[in-house]
């Protein structure tokens, strides 16, 4: 079995689609590997692809402050992308570049055993859960046949990089993320 290093180790050399050759860095993910909470993104921005490291940029610094009003720390949670490499020019990653990187999150979940994961933006909620629509569900848990247990609680949040073009989503978001500690409360039993 994998260990989450093998994983980044693998993720750090692939060359399984043509994000490889234009990334700096890829991008495996950061937190604790024994997190009750998985933040998942879209793919690395510039930031993250010159530092190998998820949501160091502008998105980053609101997502930080966003975990610090529920008392979180990034050590506390894992955070990852669907795609481990910068799609270059910050466009939308591409389905084929979604379904090659797939296996890793897959595995990430599958180690990791977050009791919550948290998609942010519309690219992570379809893949975990197709057909939904962000405005219409942001903010609300799901539970969903999961990737690696047969259900897990989903918790679909507006991704972080849109509270900075359109101030409104900030309220949005900030008011969504403070469900986090009771949700997660409930789900462990306490
Ligand atoms: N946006 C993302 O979706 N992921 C990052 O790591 C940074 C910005």
């Amino acid at each position: 079995m994998n260990t989450l290093d093998d994983i980044a180790r693998e993720i750090r050399h692939c060359q399984r689609c043509d994000l490889a050759k234009t990334r700096t860095n890829a991008v495996p993910g950061d937190g604790n590997l024994q997190a009750d909470v998985l933040f998942i993104g879209e793919g690395p921005g510039k930031s993250e692809d010159v530092q190998g490291i998820p949501f160091v940029g502008a998105a980053g610094k609101f997502l930080d402050e966003m975990l610090a009003e529920i008392k979180l720390k990034r050590k506390d949670v894992y955070i990852t992308n669907i795609v481990k490499c910068r799609p270059p020019g910050n466009r939308d990653p591409k389905d084929e570049e979604i379904s090659m990187c797939w296996p890793y999150l897959k595995q990430q979940v599958a180690l990791i055993k977050p009791k919550l994961i948290v998609t942010l933006g519309r690219h992570a909620m379809n893949r975990f859960l197709p057909g939904l629509k962000i405005s219409q569900v942001h903010g609300q848990a799901k539970r969903y046949k999961g990737v690696a247990t047969e259900k897990q609680v989903y918790f679909p949040l507006y991704h972080p990089a849109v509270a900075l073009y359109n101030g409104s989503y900030r309220d949005i978001l900030k008011a969504d993320m403070r469900k986090i500690p009771k949700l997660l409360s409930m789900i462990k039993g306490v």
